[in-house]
């Protein structure tokens, strides 16, 4: 494209930007109800998942994305790879690049490796979630699942709930619902709310109580058990009943209050187990436009449409 440029984070992209990957996705979302879910748009093109930590929906996702879009999809295989002998994140690139491949997608526990890798690379490479930094195309879904339910995100007000501190996804979230017109606030422990969180653009709250009945969104986050170095919360039985969204907290919510989860969730800590069975729990549509979403990125970076500000690469 006219300035071939990458996905590293919500944080780079002009909101035009966001609502050109949102307007194609929709095109996409059309195509996976059809009979036969595949066009011909990336036919010819390779993409390699490059996976350094573990993944269900965000792997899966571009994998299908890929084959629907009727690109060739490698998975990468870490375990068994020579990373494994001591080889580096940068040669593995450049020798999977050497192959041809027109897309790297990347997932790392380090932030700011797939931004090494952009400056390091000819081909595009999208961020599938780097340490507790970015996962841009979360926050993609998570807009598009929100706008698609609720018409706009203009003026709705969004809360996160939960481990703050170690999410990639609501520091994306919060960047990207900002950026579509959303008032974001945010809840949890002030143990796992980073100090500075509110100059990303939110609210902060401690007390669930208090604003949870308020708003139109409720987007809860799962305690990132993996990332934590230290005891921050006293136990789960306490976090759930000051921080879950427990049977008694439901009954309380409004009606038409949505509720969302990037996955997986931690059923019985986060979320009760009847959140699964309410009509306004859009959790499964959020990882149905996964799909449609990560064509719409692959798309337009492998067609090279700009889809990214000049200095986003
Ligand atoms: N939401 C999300 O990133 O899920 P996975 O870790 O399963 O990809």
């Amino acid at each position: 494209m006219a300035g071939l440029k990458n996905l590293l984070g919500i944080a780079e992209l002009e909101r035009e930007a966001i609502l050109t990957i949102l307007d194609q996705a929709k095109r996409f979302r059309e195509v996976l109800d059809r009979p036969i879910p595949i066009v011909p748009a990336l036919r010819g093109k390779t993409i390699v998942n490059l996976f350094f930590e573990p993944s269900t929906r965000t792997l899966t996702s571009f994998n299908l994305a890929a084959s629907r879009l009727s690109a060739q999809c490698l998975n990468f295989a870490v375990a068994a790879s020579s990373t494994k002998k001591g080889e580096s994140i940068l040669d593995t690139a450049t020798n999977i690049e050497a192959m041809r491949v027109d897309g790297v997608v990347i997932r790392h526990s380090a932030a700011g490796v797939p931004h090494f890798l952009a400056r390091r690379v000819n081909c595009f490479v999208v961020n599938a979630g780097d340490g507790r930094h970015e996962h841009p195309t979360q926050a993609l879904l998570d807009g598009f699942t929100l706008i698609e339910h609720l018409g706009t995100l203009e003026g709705k007000k969004v809360l996160i709930v939960g481990d703050i501190a170690h999410s990639r996804v609501a520091r994306s979230a919060i960047i990207c619902l900002n950026k579509l017109g959303a008032r974001v606030a945010v809840c949890g422990p002030p143990t796992l709310l980073p100090a500075d969180i509110a100059e990303l653009g939110c609210e902060v709250f401690y007390y669930l109580d208090r604003i949870l009945y308020e708003v139109d969104v409720i987007h809860m986050l799962r305690l990132q058990a993996e990332r934590m170095t230290a005891n921050t919360i006293p136990s789960l039985r306490e976090y759930r009943l000051l921080y879950g969204l427990t049977r008694e907290r439901l009954k309380k919510i409004k009606p038409e209050t949505v509720i969302t989860h990037p996955g997986p969730v931690n059923w019985g800590v986060e979320m009760d187990y009847d959140v699964r069975e309410l009509p306004q729990t859009l959790i499964m549509n959020q990882v149905k436009n996964g799909v449609a979403v990560r064509m719409a990125v692959l798309y337009l970076l492998a067609l090279g449409r700009g889809i990214l500000n000049e200095e986003a690469g």
